[in-house]
């Protein structure tokens, strides 16, 4: 049975006119990280939250682990855990507060609570700032108790909604390792997010939604065969003749100072070449999952 299985799932806000989500058929494996890749108003946040029974589809069906999402949101909440999008800590509140209490609410007894919280709170480096208020806290943080209370819990299924937002790259790290952990240990985990480093790193598939719809899925690799050009090569404008280049590949500009070219792993040679006879600077790598975005949503505009 799969974690998440989505048949023509729409979502229309009241007083709008335009789907949040249009038609979404998925199905989602469990003890897998499964990404949400979107812009900025895509309809991750909604398909998260409808996932996590905060919010009722407006037609189609939602199974999490084979229970309906309508009529069977109360089981559900038992075996899930949220880090969700608008979430803040209470400002009074410290983090060991938010995690013990949260802990205790969820079931686990007290010394158990207490050993988890200790723990997490470790891991993510809140330790030494366990009883302030979270108020006197930065908002990377405040962000990482969010993080921390939802994965203390001993939940399946975690939906993690841009988890690393406004995290530093360290904290960063801290969230992705603790997520493979997880992983490791057998649950599932739908993350959202808008960073490609973040969904080529950690997604084991990986969905791109536009404008409330699938616009492809796959994982790393399949997505990397949607370009042809498989190798991105930024060259320094200087001394360069740009219509040259066009015989090996697309040509994008990138800066004032650097164009890039996507062009096939068997021109690298001969381009290379060129570029050290001519005095130009270069550097060559695979393309990313940026490129691929870029490439598929990189021109389509939300009509609303
Ligand atoms: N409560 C709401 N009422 C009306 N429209 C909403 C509401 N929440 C989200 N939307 C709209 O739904 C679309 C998808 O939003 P959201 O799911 O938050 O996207 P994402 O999380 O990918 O940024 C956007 O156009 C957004 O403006
Ligand atoms: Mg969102």
């Amino acid at each position: 049975m799969q974690a998440i299985e989505a048949y023509n799932l729409s979502k229309i806000y009241k007083g709008t006119r335009v789907p949040a989500l249009d038609n979404i058929s998925l199905k989602i494996d469990k003890k897998q990280i499964f990404t949400l890749l979107g812009r900025n108003g895509a309809g991750k946040t909604t398909f998260v939250r409808i996932c996590a029974t905060q919010l009722l589809p407006t037609s189609g069906t939602l199974k999490v682990s084979g229970y309906d999402v309508i009529s069977q949101a109360e089981h559900i909440r038992k075996f899930i855990s949220v880090v969700p999008q608008e979430g803040r800590p209470l400002r009074a509140l410290t983090p060991w507060d938010h995690v013990y209490n949260w802990l205790k609410i969820r079931g686990e007894e007290k010394s158990i609570a207490k050993i988890k919280t200790e723990k997490i709170l470790e891991r993510f480096e809140l330790i030494k700032v366990k009883d302030k208020p979270a108020m006197n806290l930065s908002g990377g943080m405040k962000q990482k108790i969010l993080v921390a209370m939802a994965t203390a819990v001993d939940a399946d299924l975690l939906f993690l909604d841009e988890p690393t937002i406004g995290l530093d790259p360290v904290s960063r790290r801290q969230v992705w390792n603790l997520m493979q952990d997880l992983k490791k240990e057998g649950k599932t985990i739908l993350l959202t997010t808008h960073y490609m480093d973040e969904a080529e790193i950690l997604s084991d598939k990986i969905v791109i939604i536009d404008n409330g719809k699938i616009v492809k899925e796959g994982n790393i690799n399949d997505l990397r065969k949607i370009i042809p050009q498989n190798i991105r090569m930024d060259i320094s404008k200087k001394n360069l003749d740009i219509e040259q280049l066009k015989g090996y590949g697309n040509v994008v500009e990138i800066g004032t100072d650097i164009i890039r070219l996507f062009t096939f792993e068997s021109n690298i040679g001969e381009l290379s070449n060129l570029a050290i006879k001519n005095n130009i600077s270069f550097n060559i790598s695979p393309i990313t999952l940026d490129d691929i975005f870029v490439y598929l949503v990189g021109n389509s505009i939300k009509n609303n």
